[in-house]
Order: C-alpha cells, then sequence, then structure tokens
C-alpha cells in the first residue's frame, strides 16, 4: 500500500452504557454527597455498564457509529485499534472481538493500554500506520468500563468513574487533515500512582488477594491532579508550537474529562477561556480513555467544530502517561 501524509477523521461515534446512577443515588449507598462531588470533580452522574455490556460490546457500537458516519462499510477497514486498560480479558486484545463483531474479515487488530492517554496514544499511532502504508483506513476505538474494577465502598475511587467508548475512522489523505501534531509521553516511575494490582503476571489473582480487595482500583488522587496540570500544560503547549500555531488559533480544546478544577487550571495556564474547551463530564464522570473521543464526538453534533478548525486534544492518566494533539478537523 502507497504512504500518505495525513490521516483524516472521516467517521466518529460513540456509546454509553443505558443506566445513568446520580451522585445522589451513591449518597444513598456510602459516606458521600452530591455537594461534594460536584463541587471537588464537577460530575453530577455517571454511566454504568448492566449486565452483558463489557468493553468489546460498547466498542463494537461506537466503531459501528464511525464507520456509518464515514459512509464506508466493515469491509473498507484495513487495522483497527482499541485503546483500552479495562480489556473484556487480560488477552487476547479486546480489538479482536471488537473485529469479529464488525465483521471485519483479517484486519489486523490490537489494542493499546495508555490509560486515560490511551486515544492520544492511538491517534499517534493509527497516524503512524496510515503515514507508513501499512494502513489506507483505520478504525480506531477507545474504550474503557472502570466500574467493574471499582471498589463501590471506596468514596475516594467509586464517585469518579463511568463507563463509555468513543471512536473514530482514520483515512489516507494528501490533504493537511486529521493529526498535524502530537507530544505523547510517560513517567513510568509514577506506575503505582493509579493501578490495579492484582489479575496481572505480577500477582495473578487468588482467592486470598480477592478477599483483601487487590483487583480494584486505586489511586494517590491529590498526586496526579498536580502532575496532570503540569503534563497537560506542557504537552499541549508543545504540540501547538509543533503545529507551527499559536493557542489563539485553536478553536476548541478537548481535554481528558477526569476534574473540571484540572481543566480549569490547564485552561487558565494556556489563558484559554472555558467556553473554548468542552466540558462533558458533569454527565459521564472520567471514562479514561473514552472521555477525549466522546467530548470530540458531542463538540461535532453540537456544530461546534467546523471544517478546517484546529482542535487542541490534550490527556493524562495513569503511567503516568500523557498526551496532546492538534487535529485540523475536515473530510478530504
Ligand atoms: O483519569 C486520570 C487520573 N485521575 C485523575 O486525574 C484524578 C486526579 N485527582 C482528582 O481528581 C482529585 O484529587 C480527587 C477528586 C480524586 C480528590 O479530590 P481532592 O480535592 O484531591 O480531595 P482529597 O483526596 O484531598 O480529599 C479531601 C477530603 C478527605 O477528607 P479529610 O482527609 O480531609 O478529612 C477525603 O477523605 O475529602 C474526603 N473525600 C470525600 N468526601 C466525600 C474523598 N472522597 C470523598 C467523597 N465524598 N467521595
Amino acid at each position: 500500500m502507497s504512504s500518505s501524509r495525513y490521516a483524516a477523521i472521516t467517521g466518529w461515534g460513540m456509546a454509553v452504557p443505558q443506566q445513568v446512577v446520580t451522585n445522589d443515588d451513591l449518597a444513598q449507598r456510602i459516606d458521600t454527597s452530591d455537594e461534594w462531588i460536584r463541587s471537588r470533580t464537577g460530575i453530577a452522574e455517571r454511566r454504568i455498564a448492566g449486565p452483558g455490556e463489557f468493553t468489546s460490546t460498547l466498542a463494537t457500537a461506537a466503531g459501528r457509529e464511525a464507520i456509518e458516519r464515514a459512509g464506508l462499510s466493515p469491509s473498507d477497514i484495513d487495522m483497527v485499534i482499541v485503546a483500552t486498560c479495562t480489556p473484556d480479558r487480560p488477552f487476547p486484545a479486546t480489538a479482536c472481538a471488537v473485529q469479529a463483531n464488525l465483521g471485519i474479515k483479517r484486519a489486523p487488530a490490537f489494542d493499546i493500554a495508555a490509560a486515560c492517554s490511551g486515544f492520544l496514544y492511538g491517534m499517534s499511532v493509527g497516524t503512524s500506520m496510515i503515514q507508513s502504508g501499512a494502513s489506507r483506513t483505520l478504525l480506531l476505538i477507545a474504550a474503557d468500563i472502570f466500574t467493574h474494577l471499582i471498589d463501590w465502598n471506596d468514596r475516594n475511587t467509586c464517585v469518579l468513574f463511568g463507563d463509555g467508548a468513543g471512536a473514530v475512522v482514520l483515512q489516507a489523505t494528501e490533504q493537511p487533515l486529521g493529526l498535524i501534531s502530537a507530544q505523547i509521553g510517560a513517567a513510568g516511575e509514577g506506575e503505582t500512582m493509579m493501578a490495579v494490582d492484582a489479575g496481572g503476571t505480577r500477582m495473578p489473582a487468588t482467592p486470598d488477594l480477592l478477599d483483601q480487595g487487590k483487583q480494584y482500583v486505586y489511586m494517590n488522587g491529590r498526586e496526579i491532579f498536580k502532575h496532570a496540570v503540569r503534563e497537560m500544560c506542557d504537552s499541549a503547549k508543545q504540540a501547538v508550537a509543533e503545529a507551527g500555531l499559536s493557542l489563539d488559533d485553536i478553536r476548541l480544546v478537548i481535554p481528558h474529562q477526569a476534574n473540571v478544577r484540572i481543566i480549569d487550571a490547564v485552561a487558565k495556564r494556556l489563558e484559554i477561556s472555558m467556553d473554548r474547551v468542552v466540558v462533558n463530564l458533569d454527565r459521564y464522570g472520567n471514562t479514561s480513555a473514552a472521555s477525549v473521543p466522546i467530548a470530540l464526538y458531542e463538540a461535532v453534533q453540537q456544530g461546534r467544530v467546523r471544517d478546517g478548525d484546529y482542535l487542541l486534544l490534550t490527556a493524562f492518566g495513569g503511567g503516568l502517561t500523557w498526551g496532546s494533539s492538534v487535529i485540523r478537523w475536515g473530510r478530504p
């Protein structure tokens, strides 16, 4: 296959579970309040996966919509990437289940594990695949179901997360569209600032470990907060500079939706007013890798994005990982 310089976003999709859980619902079960959750995080409600809903089912629904919006059929897709850190199974890759669900024959399918930065990592990898000529029409999905890894008695974590999936179709083009610049990075020394300990090769899940709750996510929220603001700002500035632009050229900032106070702090440091920043975590909570493509999807559907617009995507998550990208919107 011939290589192309750019990978335009030609389709977009999203999927969230039906079940809505409000802050008041949580306050009936644990020692928390709507007031605390709203003021400390900005979250009002979140979607929680029910029986029969898992990462591949949400990913498949989002992917199917993205393919339809691109005016394509599954047989046109030549590569499937799923960004997730909550796969259906430890192995094989969730992307293989999605590929089978969508009836995409023989196309390579693999996962990327970069936690909440997964979509940013996926955009870089997917675009590189197109630039190398390995793919011409690629499906990138970011999907996470964190609520299955949560201790519902731990108020430090259970109020924060929601489930969801967002997807894009990337297509080869010579026009300057899609990913214009990308800054992704990691600080592995922070790997236990946010983690799930049991279930991997380091600590295979045993009844004893399950009794201790080692299968649940834990995090040092305060430390992650500080790192998130710094790395999102630094990488965002670098991505904008690498694109040869200034922040004034950016129509919308689409940040990872973990905490509205993180988003406020990033916007303030970048000197971008909040009317140019997409915020939807009040309705979904932190959907991990899915948060950026879901926010992108909603901004597009609400008419906030026009052809030719430059968008700044930025995220931070477990790993520690981060990424910022400038995207130029429009179909070839
Ligand atoms: O997705 C990417 C990775 N994750 C993040 O980006 C998350 C980053 N961190 C955060 O968003 C915030 O740190 C949190 C929302 C997790 C916590 O907010 P905070 O302002 O840093 O609160 P804190 O952890 O310092 O806790 C303040 C107090 C504590 O009580 P004491 O020790 O001061 O008496 C907590 O026990 O709030 C208490 N608290 C709660 N109270 C009511 C913690 N969770 C709750 C809760 N309801 N759900």
